[in-house]
């Protein structure tokens, strides 16, 4: 009998554990190391979602494993009001990477600077109302899942007084169309914002967005949008956040997102990304901002801001990205996995699209009139697993099933050609099947 099957695991899994949302992966992963996990058979299965999107340099980095073995001996965790080196000096490194945003604040989690980053925004432009998309995800706390639309809006009560939403664009869905089919943006977003002006109390604090939407379904900001959106923004006094959780840290193959597009936000979160799977969060603004918001007493002091174990991770984290040259190789890598899901596409009707940049993409399933079959992805993602690959599936009202794939900025060519052989076999085993996708149901 395989070690994952152990009886007892499950059993005390099942009355013990409070179920969060979506299904557990049956397996028991006992280790991880590179763009591998292990279960408890030590079968290696590849990490094609970095954990949950964060191992951003692999598991259990060498360079990584040392600086936390250092840092807890030396201190881990100080009275807010104190400061240590590592977190100096990630702000400086951080500040410097990201010309013109100046002031740095570490926190531990993406929810958590969006927070901050909105409670920043608020007392700055003395307003309160938060524009997001309608297929958004900023995190699970009040004002983060307050802007958040792609999941879990119902049952909670009130979401924050002033919460807006506008489309995310969708190339391959698109709402307003040019006369060749394709997404014609600016109409939509000049139509979106039409809608939140007359919504609008006049009191628009800010914008949050994602510049690839992931939990959303990978859908990328087409390029010119983020300047158009900031546009619109500057044009009603609001502040524009940008939440690089996801795509901070070189993953799109520049080492931020905004600088594919020349567009640098007022306030920038980082999450996920910065911390390579250990909880770190970083928000950044302006001198001119921060002077304002210290001026008026902003207050975001928490439990573990500024902790220099978290802050020291970063600056390894950092110095992995600069000595492997991770931001150029998510570039390359990722030319490579996009050519063999586009060939994927070109061989199997199920799916729809390939889309998204660097080492962040993303492939919908579909059925042949391009609706949506969630079914059939969630099948392909059972089959992924029993072959050795982990990936990750949103299903969301009125899309396909879209895989999210975002694996370690390390991964080596022959393990992205490995990823590829065991997704072709999974879609064929499962168009075949039709058998149900097996997981240890959360609802
Ligand atoms: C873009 C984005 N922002 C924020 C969050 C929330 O981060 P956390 O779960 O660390 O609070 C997530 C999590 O998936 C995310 O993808």
């Amino acid at each position: 009998m395989s070690r994952n099957q152990d009886p007892a695991f499950w059993a005390a899994a099942r009355k013990h554990l409070i179920r969060y949302g979506g299904s557990f992966d049956p397996a028991i992963i006992e280790r991880a190391e590179g763009c591998f996990v292990f279960d408890a058979d030590e079968r290696p299965i590849l990490d094609f979602t970095s954990g949950q999107m964060s191992a951003l340099v692999g598991h259990s980095h060498p360079h990584i494993v040392a600086t936390v073995q250092r840092q807890m001996g030396a201190v881990a965790h100080l009275f807010s009001g104190m400061l240590s080196r590592p977190v100096v000096n990630l702000a400086e490194r951080l500040a410097a990477l990201a010309p013109g945003l100046d002031r740095v604040m570490l926190l531990s989690t993406g929810a958590e600077s969006n927070e901050a980053a909105i409670r920043m925004a608020k007392l700055v432009t003395g307003r309160h109302e938060i524009v997001a998309f309608s297929k958004s995800w900023h995190g699970m706390t009040g004002a983060a899942s307050s802007a958040t639309y792609s999941a879990g809006r119902k049952g909670y009560g009130p979401a924050m007084v002033g919460s807006l939403t506008i489309p995310a664009p969708n190339t391959f869905r698109p709402r307003f169309r040019h006369a060749d089919g394709s997404l014609d943006w600016k109409t939509e977003l000049d139509d979106a914002f039409g809608l939140i002006d007359s919504q609008s109390v006049g009191c628009l604090a800010a914008f949050i967005a994602e510049p690839i939407l992931s939990s959303g379904g990978l859908l990328e900001l087409p390029l010119g949008y983020l300047a158009a959106l900031k546009e619109k923004c500057r044009e009603r006094g609001m502040l524009l956040i940008l939440d690089e959780a996801q795509t901070g840290i070189g993953r799109t193959g520049t080492m931020f997102a905004f600088q594919r597009d020349g567009v640098t936000p007022d306030i920038l979160t980082l999450s996920k990304t910065i911390g390579a799977g250990l909880p770190l969060a970083a928000v950044m603004t302006t001198a001119e901002i921060e002077d304002i918001a210290h001026e008026k007493g902003y207050l975001f002091y928490t439990t573990h801001v500024s902790d220099p174990l978290p802050a020291a991770v970063g600056l390894a984290v950092l110095d992995i990205v600069e000595e492997e040259g991770l931001v150029a190789r998510a570039g390359r890598l990722g030319a490579r996995l996009f050519e063999g899901l586009s060939q994927l596409k070109q061989r199997f009707d199920c799916v729809g699209d390939v889309r998204g940049r660097g080492l962040m993409l993303g492939v919908e399933i579909v059925n042949p009139d391009r609706s949506a079959d969630h079914e059939l992805g969630s099948r392909i993602a059972a089959e992924a697993f029993r072959r050795g690959l982990s990936m990750n599936i949103v299903k969301l009202p009125g899309m396909g099933g879209v895989f999210r794939i975002a694996p370690p900025l390390t991964i080596s060519e022959e393990e992205i050609d490995i990823g590829l052989r065991i997704i072709a076999q999974s879609i064929e085993a499962a168009s075949v099947s039709g058998a149900r996708a097996p997981g240890i149901a959360a609802e």
